[in-house]
């Protein structure tokens, strides 16, 4: 299980933002999810004050991108290290999108339970595999279509991956990016602040997984890729959507996570 625990974690920060009444998005199976987790006696990691805030501008951020690139004309879109990524079920997804999540088996194994008899908003596909090893062939055998600009999400995902394992995901990832295409996810830029080490601590003791800052500089690291980048900033964000982060969250913690959005 181990590194998959981390995807119900984000699952209850999600139930939690649902659950208040200014909330950023609403994500009714995030409990269910949870729920399911528990009775099967798997662990929920308990992560410190701030990772909610966080949590909820950073889901927030990946929504609005998702909607963005279907806005300008892309129609397939593939969520890398989906978890309970239930985005498949809530966004408001235009006509003809065909959406892929890809995961370890284990996480699989724990949410298609859940969703048994729940109605995707788009053409929705399970691609169970190691993001770390060669995946492409698994995905195009699934009905990706390598021709066709696609949104790629990473939420939550290169943070677990070596320097080594991420450089490898980025060459897939260009690989199989028709023009047009964009790339989303979030990078972790150091751990020296107390409220990420804290957060550090809680996932490895709990999930048994490793939360580690791995490109220095993704800007410069996607154009060694002819990809064109922007950085977000939490703090900036919340401000954005009318939530700024409370004065107890640790801005510097936040914003040393860049949330990156890409083109090429
Ligand atoms: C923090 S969770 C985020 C899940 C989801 N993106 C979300 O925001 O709800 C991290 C996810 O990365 C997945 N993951 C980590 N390493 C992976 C790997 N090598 N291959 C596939 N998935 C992986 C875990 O299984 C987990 O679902």
């Amino acid at each position: 299980m181990s590194v998959s625990r981390t995807a119900v974690m984000t699952a209850a920060l999600r139930a939690a933002e649902t659950a208040r009444p200014d909330r950023l998005f609403d994500d009714p199976l995030a409990s269910a999810f949870v729920a399911a987790v528990r009775a099967a006696g798997e662990p929920v990691v308990q992560l410190p004050p701030g990772a909610s805030e966080f949590a909820a501008i950073r889901t927030r951020f990946f929504d609005d991108a998702a909607l963005t690139a279907c806005a300008g004309g892309i129609r397939q879109v593939v969520l890398l290290a989906a978890g309970f990524d239930s985005r498949a079920f809530r966004l408001a997804w235009p006509n003809g999108v065909r959406l892929f999540e890809l995961d370890l088996p284990a996480t699989f194994a724990l949410k298609e339970p859940v969703l048994d008899g729940v109605a995707a908003r788009c053409t929705r596909t399970v691609v169970p595999v190691d993001l770390r090893g060669d995946w492409s062939g698994a995905l195009d055998t699934a009905g990706f279509a390598v021709a066709r600009p696609t949104a790629w999400l990473a939420e939550g995902l290169l943070p677990y991956l070596a320097g080594a394992e991420c450089d490898r995901l980025l060459a897939t990832v260009t690989g199989s990016s028709a023009p047009g295409s964009r790339f989303v996810f979030d990078q972790l830029g150091g751990t020296d602040r107390p409220a990420i080490r804290a957060t550090a601590d809680a996932i490895r003791a709990t999930a048994g997984a490793q939360l580690v800052p791995t490109v220095d500089d993704p800007v410069r690291w996607l154009a060694g890729h002819a990809w064109r980048a922007t950085v977000s900033r939490v703090t900036a964000l919340g401000e954005h959507y009318g939530r700024p982060l409370p004065e107890y969250v640790d801005r510097a913690a936040s914003d040393a996570v860049a949330l990156v959005s890409a083109t090429r």
